[in-house]
């Protein structure tokens, strides 16, 4: 990227190794599971699609709505409306439903913290909270659609804040606490939040990561921000209070009740904002809203996950991601199951801190990252043999291919070749699981999210949209709508159907590689367009590009992925510097640590590589091709006659030397 211009290319598909053996459910997990039988998918499936209008309301009847809808769903492509003139609200399923029966005394959430202590809230105490809250927002002037901005760590008020938005029919969104000050404040003003929900810092591998400080910086220049509540995480830490603004969370629930009635929100009343990394150096603010989440989220959690009464389920993501919005807390909550939230690092204050928890809460079912997966490969699975494990049922795995090798490792060591593992794929504008086992069901093939749940249509395309045949590559898609369906791009109507809508008249186009073999499993083999996933985290080439340009020393850059061992890729940037600037490790560093600045410590390039010119077509496009092979092998291979300038090639070769 020059100062203001960007550039979208397409990368090659990567293969992925195939492992060809199958992996089969024990009888005993079969026999129990929601979905038993091949027979019975197939069916429900077949269902789903031939008649989506009865299958969906089928599901959404077993959730309460305070009046019935119309029409169970209106589609005019990219237009969708789910089950359109009822009135419901989410936060209800997830706890006044539950109230009604001896839910009431579960523990909805079980918490533990990285120094150690556990909170264990049952959906009854739970319920009260999130009333409490609701009258605290009520009490900040926060009515019906405003936007509120949570920016916190994994505590169990993250929950209650998010929870409490949804019972008034407040808009949340939550951005991750990894973000930096400049990031918070771009996302606070794209959605035009009125209030901030935030901790004095969340505690992250033994230190404090200073969350209200990152606020007071942001809200320098967030006009509409109004107030802030502070939760206390960590008693002993210094901020400072801005008077009249700024509030604490102990201190103004004192003042509140603790009866609230739940908001009756139209079904398609916005729920929520989460922006996620595009082509662009501008994140998207994908908007979900309520009664098609709501619906897609329990459906999928309660197959998917196989939740019972009595598991005690444990998915890692933080809330910040949007596996955390539907998989740590509505998903579960909606389906009145115990859901464990960790709030620190895996390997604090030892590599083993995961399995220690999974035996602890005797955790049946266990959720996480291939990057999670590959980084407990490394430190060695003695960590994982000291204990026990014998109460996990089912893995999942989530956020980016998992390599078969890794597959391999996570079935035998943590699952004891016992656990079903479901490969599931999806993204935040999906809201909810699209291909995935089912666990009692499916098959397993290392590497494959094997097939699409009931309602999901996807297709493996070419650039011109006419199916390939399986066993090739070519685009994912998704035909027809789903209930958890992004309905647009916040403010951006333009923007949502020219990224989603325009590639294939029609369908939705996930920016995913793929394959289906010849059994009609699907294999994602990762992203197409300038978004590059590191450690399971979504990133914007241009993004990283825009924060590097935005130093007053570079002139032009350039981010590429290389694949990397743990993190799946790692950010290689090349750098081009104004003409009086002199290339020099300290200025590496502080690029490096610039970005995390504008963007936040994930967002770090693993390398940056200065160079005079970037290599660019005769059209002044950075040719990111020879730059990701340099990154990657050093050599290049393949068609330069396009080049503009060889010689910048040739430098990039002699640096490498
Ligand atoms: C990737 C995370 C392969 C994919 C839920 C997608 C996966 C992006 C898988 C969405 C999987 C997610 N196998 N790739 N099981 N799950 N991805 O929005 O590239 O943070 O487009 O949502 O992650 O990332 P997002």
């Amino acid at each position: 990227m020059k100062k203001q211009t960007s550039e979208v290319q397409s990368t090659a598909f990567t293969s992925v190794m195939e492992e060809h053996r199958l992996f089969h459910p024990s009888k005993e997990f079969a026999r129990n599971a929601h979905v038993n039988s091949m027979e019975v998918y197939k069916r429900m499936y077949k269902e789903s699609i031939l008649n989506p209008e009865k299958f969906w309301s089928d599901v959404a009847e077993d959730l309460y709505w305070f009046k019935k809808w119309k029409q169970t769903k209106v589609w005019k492509a990219p237009d969708a409306k789910w089950f359109n003139g009822g009135l419901t609200n989410l936060a209800y399923n997830c706890l006044d439903r539950h109230l009604t029966n001896w839910h009431r005394t579960k523990a909805a959430i079980i918490w533990e913290g990285e120094p150690g202590e556990t909170r264990i809230l049952t959906y009854q105490v739970l319920h009260r909270e999130v009333c409490k809250f609701a009258n605290v927002l009520g009490k900040m002037g926060i009515e019906k659609g405003d936007r509120v901005a949570v920016y916190m760590g994994m505590v169990p008020e993250l929950a209650i804040a998010i929870l409490a938005c949804a019972r008034i029919g407040a808009v949340h969104t939550v951005v991750f606490g990894g973000f930096s000050a400049e990031a918070l404040k771009d996302r606070i003003n794209d959605a035009g939040a009125k209030l901030v929900i935030t901790c004095d810092a969340a505690i992250r591998r033994g230190t404090l990561v200073m969350l209200k400080p990152a606020v007071d910086k942001a809200l320098e220049s967030c006009p509409t921000v109004q107030n802030v509540i502070v939760y206390r995480r960590v008693n002993e830490v210094q901020i400072t209070m801005s008077p009249g603004r700024d509030h604490w969370w102990h201190e103004i629930i004192q003042s509140v009740n603790d009866k609230h009635e739940a908001e009756h929100l139209p079904s398609e009343h916005p729920l929520f904002i989460l922006y996620t990394s595009g082509t662009t150096g501008k994140p998207k603010g994908i908007l979900h809203t309520t009664g098609g989440y709501m619906v897609n989220t329990y459906f999928t959690s309660k197959l998917v996950f196989d939740l019972k009464d009595d598991d005690i389920y444990w998915c890692t993501a933080d809330v910040g991601w949007v596996t955390g919005h539907s998989y740590v807390v509505y998903g579960p909550l909606l389906n009145g199951a115990t859901t464990l939230m960790y709030e620190g690092a895996p390997n604090h204050p030892e590599p083993d801190r995961f399995w220690k928890i999974i035996d602890k809460y005797r955790v049946n079912i266990f959720y996480t990252a291939p990057t999670a997966i590959r980084a407990f490969i490394r430190w060695g699975e003695q960590w994982v043999l000291k204990h026990e494990l014998t109460s996990l049922r089912l893995l999942g795995s989530v956020g980016e291919p998992i390599n078969p090798e890794a597959w391999m490792w996570y079935y035998k060591i943590v699952g004891k070749q016992k656990c079903p593992i479901v490969d599931t794929w999806w993204q935040t504008e999906t809201g909810a699981i699209m291909l995935s086992p089912l666990p009692g069901v499916t098959p397993l093939k290392p590497g494959s999210c094997t097939m699409p749940l009931p309602g999901v249509v996807p297709e493996v395309v070419d650039k011109e949209g006419n199916p390939v045949p399986d066993g090739s590559g070519g685009y994912l898609i998704l035909k027809d709508t789903w209930p958890s369906m992004l309905r647009t791009i916040y403010g951006d109507k333009n923007r949502f159907k020219k990224q989603y809508w325009s590639e294939y008249k029609g369908y939705y186009f996930t920016g995913d590689g793929a394959r289906r073999d010849k059994d009609g499993y699907f294999w994602v083999m990762g992203r197409v367009d300038d978004v590059i996933n590191v450690a399971g985290h979504r990133l914007g080439t241009a993004e990283i590009e825009s924060a590097l340009v935005s130093h007053h020393d570079v002139a032009e850059a350039a981010v590429v992925a290389r694949p990397d061992d743990i993190k799946g890729s790692a950010i290689v940037a090349f750098v081009s510097l104004e003409s009086s600037k002199i290339p020099s490790l300290l200025l590496k560093e502080e690029l490096r640590n610039h970005v995390a600045s504008e963007i936040g410590h994930i967002a770090k390039p693993d390398e940056i590589r200065f160079t005079d010119t970037l290599p660019k077509t005769r059209s002044g496009k950075i040719m990111r091709r020879l730059l990701r092979e340099i990154a990657t092998s050093g050599s290049i291979k393949g068609d330069v006659s396009t080049l503009e300038d060889f010689s910048a090639l040739e430098k990039l070769r002699d640096e490498d030397q």
